[in-house]
């Protein structure tokens, strides 16, 4: 008998085969009808038992939770929602799940409760198939990157350098807490660390990457990256995974280009690869929208937000244009605005973001070329003198999803931003010999893995899109 898995036994109609499958039991229903399943699709797989020759002691142990190995043969089912189902005649219970101990029962649980049991909340429906569509994406992006002639770069993730300035970071060090050695000046003395200086865990690949495109051509990041912000949102975690794209010879506008074409590809793909987990979160999303207030719900369902995106041209907008739209917007007028927009070189926050998504241009947006002063140091000076080659991918229910920008190759222009910014130059001397060595223009972007799975599943909270949340104050599991 061969082994199958719950969505090779739901495909098949062969019936009258003998087939073994394993799982874990969903729920029991008239000590006959067993929903088994085993994380290979949402849907259950129906067992079926003939609980008259099967022993009262075996019968009490198939409990929701508890793992079973099942011997049968392929029958046409009777039941709604389902072509074929198992007949038993073999069970075997491979682990028990106390009924009274187990926290996941099949009934509405909350998120929150769902967080603090995030080792189980998998075996739900909602985090299976988030966590189905997490992978697919991550697959996509492989893909995507490969199919386009990148090469794939692992960024270090204990980082020497700390210039990029993107986040506050957390420190690595293995010096004794309690007694740490120190220097003339009284300050900890890092020469003694295991590294023999100062190292923190990442904010951004992008720095080395650049490195990397300046001989592969074309190269992505994809790894985990670090800040120790005290941000306590829906879109914000302190260990999040980031998509890095870098690009020889690239300008903005090829930047641009690319990560548009990048996003709809890759929301493409899973269009096509997980219909069944979209369509059921898609259902959920409908549900939870009905239970908030009339003016707060989206109408669009799930995959019609994924489509959208895929069919519409991302709208492409100067931060200098955003401004006099959000100057002169309704909610900025009757200061609506938690920020109120009253000059140019006011940072934009999330709900200018939105308000430009959702609101006025009703598609996704490219802002770009931002003034100098709330950017990084490394980005492209424009001939005005005062902004810069940056570029920020907009969405709607999320706000940014992609930062980016050209990336500044004039060795005497960085060397300008870095002195104004007090970075000592000896920091960042690798940097800046890739301006001396064969400089060129080049950019690249960061897509925040994350937001993008919250976006493409519809779940309100980043915390229930990454499998154990690191946020301030929480690090269990
Ligand atoms: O805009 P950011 O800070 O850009 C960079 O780090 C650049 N080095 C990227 C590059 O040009 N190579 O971050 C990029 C994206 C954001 O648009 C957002 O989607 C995500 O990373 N992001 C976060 N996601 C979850 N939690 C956080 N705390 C995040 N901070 C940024």
């Amino acid at each position: 008998m061969q082994n199958y898995s719950v969505a090779e036994i739901l495909q098949s109609d062969k019936f009258l085969q003998e087939v073994v499958v394993r799982g874990w039991v969903r729920t029991f229903r008239s000590n006959r009808f067993i929903a088994l399943n085993d994380g290979s699709t949402i849907r259950n797989v129906q067992c079926v038992i003939d609980f008259e020759n099967t022993p009262e002691d075996v019968l009490k142990r198939i409990t929701t939770g508890a793992a079973l190995e099942i011997k049968g043969t392929l029958a046409e089912s009777m039941g709604s929602g389902q072509n074929v189902e198992v007949q038993v005649t073999e069970l075997t219970v491979l682990g028990d799940s106390s009924p009274e101990e187990y926290p996941i029962q099949p009934k509405k649980h909350s998120m929150e409760f769902l967080r603090e049991n995030a080792h189980l909340r998998v075996r739900t429906n909602t985090f299976s198939a988030v966590m189905r569509v997490r992978s697919a994406l991550s697959f996509a992006i492989h893909k995507y990157f490969t199919e386009n002639g990148f090469y794939n770069f692992h960024a270090p993730i204990i980082t020497g350098s700390d210039a990029e300035g993107a986040g506050e970071m957390f420190s690595v060090s293995t010096l004794d807490k309690k007694n740490p050695p120190l220097n003339d000046q009284g300050e900890i003395d890092f020469k003694e660390d295991f590294f023999g200086k100062e190292t923190n865990l990442t904010v951004s690949g992008q720095l080395e990457a650049e490195t990397y495109a300046m001989a592969l051509g074309k190269v992505y990041t994809f790894g985990p990256t670090f800040r120790a912000e005290n941000s306590n949102t829906s879109r914000h975690l302190a260990e999040f995974w980031m998509i890095e794209p870098e690009m020889a010879f690239y300008d903005l506008d090829a930047n641009m280009d690319l990560a548009e074409d990048f996003i709809k590809s890759i929301l493409g793909y899973i269009l096509d690869h997980c219909q069944e987990d979209l369509e059921f979160l898609e259902k959920r999303l409908l549900d939870e929208e009905k239970r908030k207030p009339m003016a707060e719900r989206s109408d669009m369902p799930l995959r019609e937000k994924l489509r959208f995106i895929i069919d519409n041209n991302f709208k492409r907008v100067t931060y200098t244009e955003a401004i006099e739209i959000l100057r002169n917007s309704k909610p900025n007028k009757k200061k609506k605005f938690k920020f109120p927009i009253d000059a140019w070189g006011a940072d934009l926050q999330s709900e200018h973001e939105r308000y430009l998504v959702e609101k006025h241009f009703k598609a996704p947006v490219i802002l770009f070329d931002y003034p100098a002063n709330i950017k990084a140091f490394y980005m492209r000076l424009n001939d005005d003198g005062k902004t810069v080659r940056a570029m920020d991918v907009l969405f709607p229910g999320i706000g940014e999803i992609v930062g980016g920008s050209q990336r500044e190759e004039r060795l005497d222009v960085l060397r300008e931003k870095i002195k104004a910014l007090g970075i000592d130059e000896k920091e960042l001397w690798w940097y800046l010999d890739l301006r001396k060595f064969g400089t060129a223009v080049h950019s690249g972007f960061g897509l925040g893995f994350e937001r993008m799975v919250q976006f493409a599943t519809g779940m309100g909270n980043i915390r229930d899109v990454i499998p154990y949340p690191r946020t301030p104050q929480n690090a269990e599991f």
